[in-house]
């Protein structure tokens, strides 16, 4: 693929025409998030439900017990993505709910769900594009060792091969693992996530087991389903340094490798970045083969951006002794999130040229703020803004000749969002949590608007 290299940029919705004709519209969600229910039909507790009850974890004591109660109203949420004129839904399959031992047998009304799920997505001419691991570990596997242990990377594989063989006749595209950057880092290195631990002896051997679980799953999943397109979604940042020290310019290109090369150079077959080895000084807990399996070629890379990443050197940090920083005097969303869309375009085009995968979907993308309803509406300018922003970022991007072949929203509706508990709201949907009604905002009606015109245009 060729890229060209422009400075021009046209953060304009009227170039979303530039967008190709099937082009997937989307919403994401993630089942701790939004499907509470966790105790029914046999899904055993994952480390989502250990962390958010353990005091002082989550921001005002909120967990996922109910959330947004999707486990007993997905009807209803299909029927609000139909009014959005969504084309793709990406949402996650619980493992503790389809395999509650973490291994073995299969919880049949666990796996279920998600096939009533599936069916209904394809009735309402939604295309399911369904994640295997978006951070609910089963708290059972997590008391083995969880991912520091690599019998979870087998173990994975085994439940991915037990749902592809179920959903696979019906489901085409399939995600592996959702931000395993977030999995091993924030949970294994900063402990702000589950399973809550802080140290770089665990984090590295649990950064390398998500990938590995990743290549393991990708075969299974293609065994069980022949025809099958497996992705991994990443989150990337682009990174700036926060001053213009020398210290500060290496400290960005130190995350920049905690960040993203780490995640992305074994999976295209450069194997793990040396530089970062040496920083974190742990060895990776690699056999034979491994990195031909992490390596396995991919159907397509999702990407999820949000923001650029401004950081500051920290030697007195945990490795990589980068600090992050919120800058003045650029505009941020409701959690102090920098707003950049040309960060998308840059990233776009840089994983398209450096690493040339064959498709690519922004996996997710989106800003929280805190909404309230109005008069019966919700008036959200800042999220519009922001949404018609990156679109339009990907719609240069794919101008640039960026494989771009969808963009899933964050989110379809409001959720727990995870440290931060139910006060960050990322929904084009907002949620009064209390009663459970949805009321589609005024950034969820835009979308629609969008979409709308994109397919009576192409
Ligand atoms: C990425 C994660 O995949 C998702 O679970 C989370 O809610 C969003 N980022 C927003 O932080």
């Amino acid at each position: 693929m060729k890229v060209a290299v422009t400075t021009e940029r046209h953060h304009s919705v009227d170039h979303l025409s530039l967008l190709p004709v099937d082009f997937a519209w989307g919403v994401a969600t993630s089942s701790y998030q939004i499907e509470g229910a966790i105790d029914e039909d046999g899904r055993s507790p994952s480390i989502w439900d250990t962390f958010s009850h353990t005091p002082g974890k989550v921001d005002g004591g909120d967990h996922g017990d109910v959330a947004c109660d999707h486990y007993h109203r997905w009807p209803q949420d299909i029927e609000i993505m139909k009014r959005l004129g969504v084309t793709a839904y990406r949402f996650s399959i619980a493992w503790p709910r389809v395999m509650p031992g973490g291994f073995g047998p299969v919880n049949a009304p666990g796996l279920a769900f998600y096939d009533r799920l599936v069916d209904a997505l394809l009735d309402a001419g939604i295309t399911p594009f369904p994640t295997l691991y978006h951070w609910d570990l089963p708290q059972v596997l997590q008391d083995a060792g969880g991912w520091t242990n690599r019998d979870t990377a087998r173990h994975f594989a085994d439940y991915s091969a037990r749902v592809a063989e179920r959903l696979g006749d019906r489901v085409t595209d399939w995600a592996t693992v959702n931000e395993p950057l977030c999995a091993a880092w924030i949970g294994h290195l900063e402990g702000r996530h589950a399973p809550g631990i802080a140290d770089v002896k665990a984090a590295v051997p649990a950064s390398y087991h998500l990938l590995l679980g990743h290549g393991l799953a990708a075969q299974a999943v293609r065994a069980a389903a022949p025809g099958a397109r497996v992705g991994i979604v990443h989150l990337l940042n682009p990174v700036e340094p926060a001053g213009d020290s020398a210290a500060d310019a290496a400290a960005a290109a130190r995350f920049d490798g905690h960040t993203n090369r780490w995640w992305l150079d074994p999976v295209f077959g450069r194997g793990f970045p040396a530089d970062m080895l040496e920083v974190y000084g742990v060895d990776l807990p690699e056999q034979p083969g491994d990195l031909e399996t992490i390596a396995a070629p991919l159907d397509w890379l999702g990407v999820n951006y949000y923001r650029p990443a401004v950081v500051a050197d920290d030697p007195d940090g945990a490795p990589p002794y980068v600090r992050e920083t919120t800058p003045t005097g650029r505009r941020l969303t409701g959690i102090d999130w920098v707003i950049e869309p040309d960060g998308l375009e840059g990233i776009l085009t840089r994983v398209a040229e450096e690493y040339r995968p064959p498709r690519m979907y922004v996996t997710e993308n989106g800003s929280a703020w805190t909404d309230t309803v109005d008069g019966g509406g919700v008036h959200d300018p800042e999220r519009t803004d922001y949404l018609e922003g990156h679109l339009a970022a990907c719609a240069s991007a794919v101008r640039r000749g960026v494989p771009l072949a969808g963009y899933f929203a964050w989110s379809l509706m409001d959720n727990f969002e995870w440290a931060a508990g139910y006060a960050p709201r990322f929904g084009l949907v907002h949620v009064d949590f209390p009663t459970q009604r949805r009321t589609v905002k005024d950034s969820g009606l835009r979308y629609a608007e969008l979409i709308r015109s994109h397919r009576e245009r192409t």
